[in-house]
């Protein structure tokens, strides 16, 4: 039986981001993986792809349509989110791989259908999950789950750095509003640090969040959110986020038992104790004695970050050869817990325990899509 050589990758959706990979495989970057088709509803899109992208490459109108082609192997979902589960699960019963942009989807429930989908048909499910590519992150999370630091107990990430206009906010029908997009900083900004966060420190037991919808724009979502979060270690953490504040503030902070992790302006600061905090505390004779602190250092990092084109290497990689995938499709769920259930918790004013009631979620959901404002 002749081994396969290449992947050939279906692109549906070329706005922004589908016509960036796009232009991506097409030129060349990942190694093994072609173009074989690309897929948008807009003519206007569609005349783009035709002009700019080989022409041997297929143009379909839908999703669909491109899946049934049988002109690919695999495709590449770049649509907005609600579309992402069944998109996915119609490319897994037609038998082809699939790698899904962030978020995995907008509400839980149906990304548990999009997972079993993708079990049941045996083939290679990623996300672009392209800042687990940044080294900066794979070192935290290397130095977490290696232990040498011991257990966390606090996690703070501010992440105000998404500035955003209300010209952003206006210039896509979908864009901000309950029914088109499903949530506002926390769908689409987000879910990269969402998914980072668990990656990192693992699910957080409880959620208790404060969401802003139009605090500072003219947008029906939120734009603002400071959410509380404890661990089934008893650590706790916040997580801050708005597209309004300038400048803002990129920082992700883990203190664990040995020290502190900090990450910001491309900086990675290791804070190592000579003893553990916790066995120091019981045991130092003084009352105002402080841990000794041995070390604070800049962590040096193999200086990597592939974003995107390193997510497609690993995939196209998988498939060809079982090495690991950057992301795998079942994690996404993971992140999209985090902001639903920092929703959850912010319509009904209380503390949300996770895993939480999917069906009350997408209820509730349901009530802010029937009354979207139309664009
Ligand atoms: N990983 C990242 O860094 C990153 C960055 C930006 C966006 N994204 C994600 O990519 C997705 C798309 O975002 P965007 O900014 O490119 O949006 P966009 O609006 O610019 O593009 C989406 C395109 O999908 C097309 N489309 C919608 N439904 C379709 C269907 N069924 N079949 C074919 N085409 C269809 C639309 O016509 C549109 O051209 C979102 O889920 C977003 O979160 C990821």
């Amino acid at each position: 039986m002749k081994t396969m050589d290449t992947v050939k990758i279906g692109v549906i959706g070329i706005g922004n981001m589908g016509a960036s990979h796009s232009m991506n495989i097409s030129a060349g970057k990942i190694p093994q993986l072609e173009l074989g088709a690309v897929a948008d509803g807009i003519p206007e899109r569609r005349t783009w792809a035709e002009q700019n992208l080989p022409s041997e490459v297929r143009v379909f109108d839908n999703g669909k349509a491109l899946i049934h082609s049988k002109t690919c192997d695999a495709i590449l979902i770049a649509v907005p989110h609600y579309e992402h589960p069944a998109l996915a699960i119609e490319a897994f019963n037609a038998g082809l791989h699939v790698l899904c942009e962030k978020p995995a989807g907008v509400y839980t429930k149906e990304v548990r259908e999009m997972n079993a989908a993708a079990e049941k048909s045996g083939k290679v499910f990623g996300m672009m999950f392209n800042q687990r590519t940044n080294c900066l992150y794979r070192t935290m999370h290397d130095i977490v789950a290696g232990g040498s630091m011991g257990a966390i107990k606090r996690v703070s990430w501010i992440v105000t750095d998404w500035y955003r206009t209300q010209n952003y906010y206006n210039s896509g029908k979908w864009r901000a509003t309950w029914a088109g997009e499903g949530g506002g900083v926390l769908l689409n900004q987000c879910p990269h640090q969402l998914d980072l966060l668990q990656w990192i420190c693992g699910m957080p037991s409880k959620i208790r969040a404060f969401c802003h919808n139009g605090k500072w724009h003219d947008i029906e979502v939120e734009d603002d959110v400071t959410a509380y979060l404890e661990y089934p270690n008893g650590a706790t953490g916040t997580f801050i986020t708005s597209t309004a504040d300038a400048p803002g503030t990129n920082r992700f902070e883990i203190t664990l038992e040995m020290g502190k992790l900090v990450c910001e302006n491309n900086t990675l600061t290791q804070f190592l104790l000579a003893e553990n905090e916790r066995t120091f505390c019981k045991t130092a004779l003084g009352g105002f004695d402080r841990p000794p602190q041995c070390a604070e250092k800049i962590i040096e990092t193999d200086g990597k970050n592939e974003q995107h084109v390193g997510v497609l290497k690993a995939f196209t990689a998988h498939i060809l050869q079982g090495s690991p995938l950057i992301a795998d499709g079942k994690e996404g769920i993971l992140g999209l817990m985090l902001s639903n259930g920092m929703h959850l918790s912010s319509w009904l004013d209380t503390t949300v325990a996770v895993p939480f009631d999917e069906d009350l979620f997408l209820r509730e959901l349901n009530k802010r899509r029937e009354n979207s404002r139309s664009k």
